[in-house]
């Protein structure tokens, strides 16, 4: 369950990379993943999100958690074959009361990816 917590996923990157010879990006492919293994998870659909950026676009593939009230963590550096340790921070940041998960308690692959950590919106 998402408890609250979206998976944005930049369908974007990597931005810079001139002509793939691919035909989708892997920010694409990743985001695939993602959702396929959050359905399979019991989450909406609509709890992950694609987007055209996460403003990490010198080093993609990026994805962020986010939810209201909490905080919005980006992760760069990514990559299809990531699915599951995103669904499990995920799940983290959902169950988490603020959404501030230290970096020790993140799946592995991902503790050297955290790139930018947002407080939550003022007002919300
Ligand atoms: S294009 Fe992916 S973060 Fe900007």
């Amino acid at each position: 369950m998402a408890n609250g917590t979206r998976i944005l996923v930049c369908r974007t990157c990597p931005r810079f990379v001139p002509n793939p010879r691919h035909d989708r990006t892997d920010g694409a492919a990743l985001g695939a993943e993602i959702a396929a293994l959050a359905v399979a998870n019991g989450w909406n659909p609509g709890d992950v999100r694609m987007v055209n950026c996460l403003a990490g676009c010198k080093n993609p593939c990026n994805i962020a958690l986010d939810g209201d009230s909490k905080y919005r963590l980006r992760f760069s550096l990514l990559g299809p074959g990531v699915g599951r340790d995103v669904i499990k921070a995920a799940q983290q940041h959902g169950k988490s009361t603020n959404g501030d998960i230290p970096k020790a308690e993140l799946p592995e692959k991902l503790r050297c990816r955290l790139s930018a950590k947002s407080p939550p919106r003022i007002g919300d």
